[in-house]
């Protein structure tokens, strides 16, 4: 059965306080909509369908940069959950499979329970996900059941009293078949206490047409909502243990699970060691038995096999580590590649830049990539040697085996094999400094008894 996911992510987000859309606040390094999208991806879906309407340009950039495929439609006015669902009526014109709903803002949905649902399709019409509630609270919609058979979902501030105390309430996702949402949809009314066309009222009415509707359970965990920074940080920090867990588990060795801060893209390979106090930006791949030493950086980049880098390192975005590569203490490395064995061992800046196997770059070395209007290349071949406090102003090229003098300045292309010096040449003059120190210290004295 083909399945079409339809997100819902129109809403404000008032109590967010914020001008980004809420679903775009990031939960371990990416929108939320991007974990809600990667669960739905579980179902390998046909359509995609982003419903937006506050922040929609910035909500379908975000949509797009996950899923080039997904298709965002616009709800204008934000009448209501089943108003909202209905926008994907057009989109989803002539297709004959299933609707899957779930909330933008919802990242902890497992996709085992998106496949649960979408089995327990084959024996019901309609499937609802609810969960037991620990304690009630005056939220959430109620599920009416009846046996197996969901009678009807009454919103928290529609229910009676009795209909109040019912524990099991709706998470919000709902599968069914398209035409028949559809046309339920079109029957659904906004008289209730909010006036707005819900979704939920679809339960009652495929009841009315005599279909089978049925919830099934999963853990509130999962349906977990985020509805203020306070739900964001608390939501920050369960994404974390969970991604931890996992890492732990795949093999990789945390020293310090609890300061190490992961992204929801982040790849780690067995046996890569990580220290303390290590930020995994988005982006970052990490392959096996390499190790992060703490307190380093990184986003947007590879660190081969046998790699080490930090601590104290910076990995900005298209950074390329090759096996057993050096990146030592205060390394800011952009936009470049390390080949095979390269070392840039201390307190250097290299961006915009190559850098051939087995390569050393000594400290304090700078790539000057950057002459205040536009970027520029450096590239340094093998077996190449720059001295300490070089600085290297691309465009420029160092070829194999070629050195550079301590505190060099190379402005031009350095060729194979030789040497280049770009620094003033040493002057010395025989017992100045012991003049020069008499001087001074007279000149102390003077001061000091105020001639
Ligand atoms: C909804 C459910 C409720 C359930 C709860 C779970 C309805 C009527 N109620 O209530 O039964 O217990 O979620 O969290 O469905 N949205 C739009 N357009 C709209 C309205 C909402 O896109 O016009 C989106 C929101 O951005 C959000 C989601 O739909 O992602 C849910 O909307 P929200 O207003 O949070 O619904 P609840 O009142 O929480
Ligand atoms: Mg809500």
């Amino acid at each position: 059965m083909s399945a079409a996911l339809i997100i819902l992510a129109a809403g404000k987000g008032t109590r967010m306080n914020s001008e980004l859309p809420k679903v775009l606040h990031p939960i371990g390094g990416a929108p939320m909509l991007h974990h809600a999208m990667r669960a739905g991806a579980a179902l390998d879906p046909e359509h995609v369908i982003v419903v937006a309407g506050h922040g929609a340009d910035q909500v379908r950039a975000a949509a797009l940069a996950y899923d080039e495929n997904a298709e965002v439609v616009l709800q204008e006015e934000q009448l209501g959950t089943g108003h909202a669902v209905d926008q994907a009526r057009e989109v989803l014109k002539g297709f004959d499979g299933d609707i899957v709903v779930l909330f933008g803002d919802t990242p902890f949905l497992r996709p085992e329970t998106l496949e649960r649902m979408i089995a327990t399709r084959q024996t019901h019409d309609v499937v609802v996900l609810g969960f037991e509630i620990a304690e009630l609270q005056p939220r959430y919609g109620r599920l009416v059941m009846d046996g197996d058979r969901l009678v009807k979902i009454v919103e928290y501030k529609d229910a009676s009293e009795d209909e109040q105390t019912i524990r099991f309430t709706n998470s919000g996702l709902l599968a069914c078949d398209a035409k028949t949402l559809f046309e339920m949809l079109s029957e659904t009314s906004n008289d209730n206490a909010s006036g707005e066309y819900y979704l939920t009222e679809v339960a009652e009415l495929a009841n009315r047409r005599g279909l089978s509707v049925t919830a099934i359970a999963c853990d509130q965990a999962e349906t977990l909502g985020v509805d203020s920074r306070t739900d964001l940080a608390a939501a920050d920090a369960l994404f974390q243990t969970k991604a931890r867990a996992e890492l732990l588990g795949d093999g990789v060795t945390l020293v310090a699970p609890d300061t190490v801060y992961l992204s929801l893209d982040t790849v780690i390979g067995r046996d890569a060691v990580i220290e303390p106090n290590v930020v995994f930006g988005p982006g970052v791949s990490v392959e096996s038995g390499a190790t992060i030493r703490a307190f380093s950086h990184l986003e947007g980049c590879h660190v081969a096999r046998g790699a080490i880098v930090g601590p104290y390192a910076r990995l900005r975005p298209g950074t390329e580590l090759a096996e057993d590569v050096r990146i030592g203490n205060f390394v800011e490395v952009k936009n470049a590649t390390l080949a095979e064995g390269s070392k840039v061992n201390h307190l250097s800046y290299i961006g915009d830049a190559s850098i051939g196997a087995a390569s050393n770059i000594g400290a304090g070395t700078i790539t000057c990539n950057y002459d205040g209007v536009m970027k520029h290349f450096t590239h340094i071949g093998e077996r190449a040697f720059i001295g300490s406090n070089t600085m290297l102003v691309a465009p420029v090229s160092i070829g194999d085996e070629a050195m550079t003098g301590s505190g060099s300045v190379i402005t031009s292309d350095v060729e194979a094999g030789a040497l280049a010096l770009a620094r003033a040449p040493q002057v010395e003059k025989p017992g100045m400094a012991r003049k020069l120190f008499e001087m001074l210290k007279a000149k102390k004295a003077r001061m000091h008894r105020g001639s």
